[in-house]
């Protein structure tokens, strides 16, 4: 009844920002990411048998909220099994936690496949979909690795994956700016765009088109046109974001001066885009001959205190002996 999974955070190139429906945590839209092979949770989960409630430890912490995220998703999975059983969590993220750097979408895609596993469930791809995405609407990207598509269609999710690593081997630089956990939550945040954001039906509406043209910038292996999209919905999101009642400003001083230095390295040819979720980090999505320069480039700018570098990753998986 015990099981060990490995999953890699993801970041968004079309994002999600907002919900369509509260129950099941089902995104407003569709989006498109990458998998972070260089940055890692592993997650223990461990049924005790007669064990009332579960214990979550992130990080060696504990904390009511995201242990009653994850006892939902767990409860889940016991109702599939036919079990009661509490459980043990323990996760542990190689990377800052709770800071922008996806770790939820790590965090609930490696308790979902850790938990399966010691149960001995094998669920449809789709069902473990919907369960990770109960726990982060952008886990379920993770269960796939490469460059991943979630489409939102009704109440069903479905992930496909548009490339494995090795079909178009891009790097991520990620400038880290900052490492504190965030003030406002993804969750929070877009729950008071919703409401306040006055460009938040512009940013829904406008969103099909950005995914259609992501994947097919995707699909003909187009970086040229992924750059310009993917910083466009980037600054869409950041935009409705800004617009929110309170404001979410998320960037810190260095996460503008990073975004800049990446235009000016493009437009002198190097291939190269940015974008930012809902943290201060920056993470440049490079084809790999441009990967030194840019983590040089981003290392010397001020306030940056870390640049960690990521090539793709697999999807969520069971610990094998040598992982
Ligand atoms: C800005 O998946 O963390 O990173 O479903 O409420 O848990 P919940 O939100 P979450 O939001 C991710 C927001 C984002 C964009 C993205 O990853 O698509």
């Amino acid at each position: 009844m015990q099981a060990v999974a490995i999953a890699h955070p993801n970041v968004a190139l079309i994002k999600y920002w907002g919900k369509r429906a509260i129950a099941g945590n089902l995104p407003a839209t569709g989006s498109l990411s990458l998998v972070l092979g260089g940055l890692s949770t592993e997650t223990l989960v461990r049924f005790e048998a007669g064990r009332q409630g579960d214990r979550v430890l992130l990080d060696d912490r504990e904390d009511a909220e995201t242990s009653a995220r994850v006892t939902a998703c767990l409860d889940l999975l016991r109702r599939e099994a036919g079990v009661q059983d509490g459980a043990v969590v323990e996760s542990r993220n190689d990377f800052p936690t709770g800071a922008g750097l996806a770790s939820s979408a790590s965090g609930f895609a490696a308790l979902l496949v850790a938990a399966a596993g010691a149960l001995g469930l094998r669920l449809p791809a789709a069902r473990l979909a919907e369960i990770a995405r109960t726990g982060s609407g952008s886990a379920a990207r993770s269960l796939l690795g490469g460059i991943v598509l979630l489409n939102n269609r009704d109440a069903t999710t479905d992930c496909t994956q548009l490339a494995a690593p090795a079909d178009w081997p891009l790097e991520i630089v990620v400038a880290v700016t900052a490492t504190g956990q965030k003030a406002i939550s993804s969750r929070q945040g877009m729950a008071m765009s919703e409401q306040t954001s006055p460009y938040y039906p512009a940013w829904v509406d406008s969103h099909a088109a950005d995914l259609e043209a992501g994947v097919a910038a995707v699909r003909n292996r187009d970086f040229r046109s992924l750059a310009e999209l993917a910083e466009h919905n980037c600054l869409k999101m950041h935009a409705v974001m800004l617009s929110t009642r309170p404001p979410l400003i998320y960037w810190t001083p260095a996460t503008l001066a990073c975004l800049q230095r990446v235009r000016a390295l493009r437009a002198g040819g190097l291939p190269v885009f940015f974008t930012i979720d809902a943290g201060p980090q920056l993470k440049a999505v490079c084809l790999p001959e441009a990967a030194d320069e840019v983590a040089a480039e981003l290392s010397a700018i001020d306030g940056v205190c870390q640049v960690l570098r990521s090539p793709l990753g697999a999807g969520a998986r069971l610990r094998a002996n040598g992982d």
